[in-house]
C-alpha cells in the first residue's frame, strides 16, 4: 500500500518520478485511492529540507567522482527518523550501467528508505547520494525525468480507469508528446499484460494489477534508470513470472534496472549484481555469480543409508551433517574438490549404498546467513 510521505510534500508514486513535479495541466483532486501519497502533482515540490541536507558538500563530491558508468552511487548515506530509528546506516552504494541490480534484504532492513532518498523523496540525514552522475536531491529537476520509478505501492486514481489513469501521469509529463500520447499507453497497458482491464476503475483493481498499473506508469516512456520497490508483490507466481521477463526486456533495451526485494530466489533469477542490507547496513555487494560464490556449496549424498553414510562422513571431517529420509548433506569445509573422491570411495568401501553423489551449489541465502550469522528474518 502506499504510505504516507514523511513531509508530505511529494508524491511517492509510479511513474516517470520527473513527472510527478511537474505542475499539472489542470487541477485534480486528491485521488481517492490513496489520498496520503497521490497529492496532485501541482502540489508535488521537491523536498522543503532538499538544499538543507548535510553533506551536500560531500554530495557535489560524490557528483564529481561517479564515473559515467555508475548510475547510483552513495557514499555514508545515512537516515535517521525523527523517532529515532536509524533505518540506512552509512551505506557505499555503487550501481554499474546496463546491470539489472538487486536491493535485497528482510523487511525493514532499509530499502524503500534508500529508495525513497535516492529519488529525493527524503533528504539524508547525513552522507551523499548520486543518482545519474548528479548529486540528490539537489538535481530532482533534472534527474527525475530521466528516470522511471515505482516505489512502494503505486498511487493511483481510484476513480479513473486504469487507461485513464496512464494519460494523466503521461499527460503530467511535459516532454511526453500529446500526439502519441494513446499509442504510449496502449504500448505499456500491453506490456503489463492489462489491455483487457484496462477499462476497469483502478479502485476494484486487485493489488497485482495496480501493481501492475504502476509498472505501466513506470514504462511510459524509455528511461535510462528504472527504480522498482518490490515489483512483484502482490503477484500470483504466473505473474511474478511475467514481471521478471519484463525486466529482462527493459535491461535488454538498455536500461539499468534497480529493483528491490526481500524475496533472494528471485534476485538470483533476474538480477546480475546485488546487493544484501541488514539492518540499515550494506551486508555485500557485487556480481550475483560472485555472491553466490561466497556461499559454500554442500555435499549431498543420496543413500538409503543415511545414517551410516552420516558416520562415515563425519570420520573423515565432514561437518554440519544433516541425515534426511534418503539423503544426507553437510560441510565441506575448505577442503578442495579433490575431497570428493575420497569420500566417496571411503562410503563405498563402508558399504554404504551411494545413489547419488555431488555438491549443491550455494545459494544467495546460504550466502547472506553466512556473511550474517542471522537468518533472512524481519529486522528490529
Ligand atoms: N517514516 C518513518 N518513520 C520512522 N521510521 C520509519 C519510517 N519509514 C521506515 N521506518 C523504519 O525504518 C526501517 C527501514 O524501513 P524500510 O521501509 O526502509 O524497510 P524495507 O527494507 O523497505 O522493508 P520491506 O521489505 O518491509 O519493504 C524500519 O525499521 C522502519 O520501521
Ligand atoms: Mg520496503
Amino acid at each position: 500500500m502506499p504510505e504516507t510521505p514523511v513531509t508530505g510534500d511529494v508524491t511517492e508514486s509510479a511513474g516517470g518520478a520527473g513527472a510527478e513535479r511537474r505542475p499539472a495541466p489542470v487541477p485534480v483532486p486528491a485521488p481517492s485511492a490513496s489520498p496520503a501519497s497521490a497529492a496532485p502533482p501541482s502540489s508535488a515540490a521537491a523536498p522543503s529540507s532538499a538544499s538543507a541536507v548535510s553533506g551536500s558538500s560531500a554530495a557535489s563530491t560524490a557528483s564529481r567522482a561517479a564515473p559515467s558508468d555508475d548510475v547510483i552511487r552513495t557514499r555514508g548515506l545515512t537516515k535517521r527518523f525523527r523517532g529515532g530509528q536509524l533505518a540506512v546506516d552509512g551505506l557505499d552504494l555503487t550501481v554499474p550501467r546496463g546491470s539489472v541490480f538487486g536491493f535485497l534484504g528482510p523487511n525493514g532492513s532499509g530499502k524503500t528508505t534508500t529508495i525513497r532518498m535516492l529519488m529525493g523523496l527524503i533528504a539524508p540525514t547525513s552522507g551523499a547520494a548520486a543518482v545519474l552522475g548528479e548529486p540528490m536531491p539537489q538535481s530532482v529537476a533534472t534527474v527525475l525525468p530521466r528516470v522511471g520509478a515505482l516505489i512502494e505501492g503505486p498511487a493511483l486514481y481510484g476513480y479513473l480507469s486504469g487507461r485513464d489513469n496512464l494519460v494523466r501521469f503521461d499527460s503530467a509529463d511535459p516532454t511526453a508528446d500529446p500526439r502519441t500520447r494513446r499509442q504510449r499507453v496502449d504500448t505499456a497497458l500491453e506490456r503489463v499484460g492489462l489491455s483487457a482491464a484496462a477499462g476497469k476503475k483502478a479502485r476494484a483493481y486487485s493489488l497485482g494489477m495496480k501493481q501492475r498499473l504502476g509498472l505501466a506508469s513506470a514504462l511510459l516512456q524509455p528511461r535510462e534508470l528504472l527504480v522498482l520497490d518490490e515489483p512483484t508483490n502482490g503477484l500470483d507466481p504466473q505473474g511474478m513470472r511475467e514481471i521478471r521477463a519484463l525486466v529482462r526486456e527493459v535491461a535488454a533495451e538498455g536500461t539499468t534496472v534497480f529493483l528491490s526485494s526481500h524475496l533472494l530466489d528471485e534476485i538470483e533469477q533476474v538480477c546480475s549484481h546485488a546487493a544484501v542490507m541488514s539492518r540499515g547496513r550494506l551486508v555485500v555487494q557485487g556480481t550475483v555469480a560472485e555472491l553466490a560464490a561466497r556461499a559454500q556449496g554442500r555435499l549431498v549424498v543420496r543413500t538409503p543409508d543415511a545414517a551410516r553414510a552420516a558416520e562415515v562422513l563425519a570420520a573423515h571431517g565432514v561437518t554440519g551433517l544433516v541425515p534426511g529420509e534418503g539423503r544426507v548433506d553437510g560441510s565441506l569445509g575448505d577442503r578442495d574438490d579433490e575431497a570428493l573422491p575420497k569420500l566417496c570411495a571411503a562410503l563405498v568401501e563402508a558399504g554404504v549404498r551411494v545413489q547419488g553423489f555431488g555438491l549443491e551449489r550455494g545459494t544467495l541465502e546460504d550466502a547472506f546467513v553466512a556473511l550474517t550469522g542471522e537468518g533472512f528474518d524481519v529486522a528490529g
